[in-house]
């Protein structure tokens, strides 16, 4: 077998793996699971959300499960708005932000038929992601992984988090979210609410 040839490029950015492990014990207890539409998720007392080189396994005991997506670039987001996002976005783990939420979402056939340009259409032009986005921020803190061509059972693991004052204005964010065209091409999204564990000693 001929080696494949070196890369003169340099080294890349690592891929980041994102891992979000069910179980039993967790930093996150889970409030609430909801299942906004399609097949839910088994049970789950409490979550921990992982970042590594590697994914991170199921929990051997109890009825726990692991979800695996990576942080990528960037499909959509342009030139302007992503300055704007830049300004705005507050970074993961703020102290105040004790709640949190992970909604796994599965787009349809549908959607992923479209080209690139009409489902920007769609994404922005007509259901205003971005800018219906920004008006929660800096209240609400995002974190996007992609699942789909690591052959997951979601295409999308978003994650988020907040203060307990802002769980009302969050709602209300995904309240607008589902009214959206783009949300006419959600196939399965379940939202599970979480609260911090509080740290032990
Ligand atoms: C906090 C406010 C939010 C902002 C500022 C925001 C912003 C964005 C941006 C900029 C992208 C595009 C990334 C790209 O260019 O590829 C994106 C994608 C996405 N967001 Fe949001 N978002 C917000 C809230 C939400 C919420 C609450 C949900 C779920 C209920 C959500 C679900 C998604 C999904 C699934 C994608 C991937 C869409 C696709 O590639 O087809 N977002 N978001």
């Amino acid at each position: 077998m001929v080696a494949a040839p070196a890369d003169a490029t340099g080294p890349r950015v690592p891929v980041v793996r994102g891992s979000f492990v069910a179980g039993d014990v967790g930093d996150w207890r889970i409030t609430e699971m909801r299942t906004i539409c399609g097949d839910g998720l088994p049970r789950a007392a409490a979550l921990t959300r992982v970042e590594a080189g590697r994914f991170a396994a199921a929990p051997e005991t109890g009825s726990g499960w692991v979800l695996h997506g990576v942080r990528s670039n960037e499909r959509y987001t342009e030139c302007d708005e992503k300055a704007r996002l830049t300004t705005l976005q507050p970074g993961l783990g703020r102290p105040n932000s004790l709640v949190a939420a992970l909604i796994p979402i599965r787009k349809s056939d549908a959607w992923w038929v479209l080209p690139q340009d009409e489902r920007r259409a769609i994404f922005e032009a007509q259901s205003r992601h971005i800018a219906i986005g920004s008006r929660f921020l800096p209240a609400v803190a995002r974190r996007l992984y992609h699942s789909r061509d690591l052959g997951e059972s979601f295409d999308f693991l978003t994650w988020f988090e907040f203060s307990e004052a802002d769980a009302g204005v969050f709602e209300e964010l995904v309240g607008l979210l589902r009214e959206t065209e783009e949300w006419r091409y959600v196939a399965r999204e379940v939202q599970i609410s979480l609260r911090r564990t509080p740290v032990a000693g």
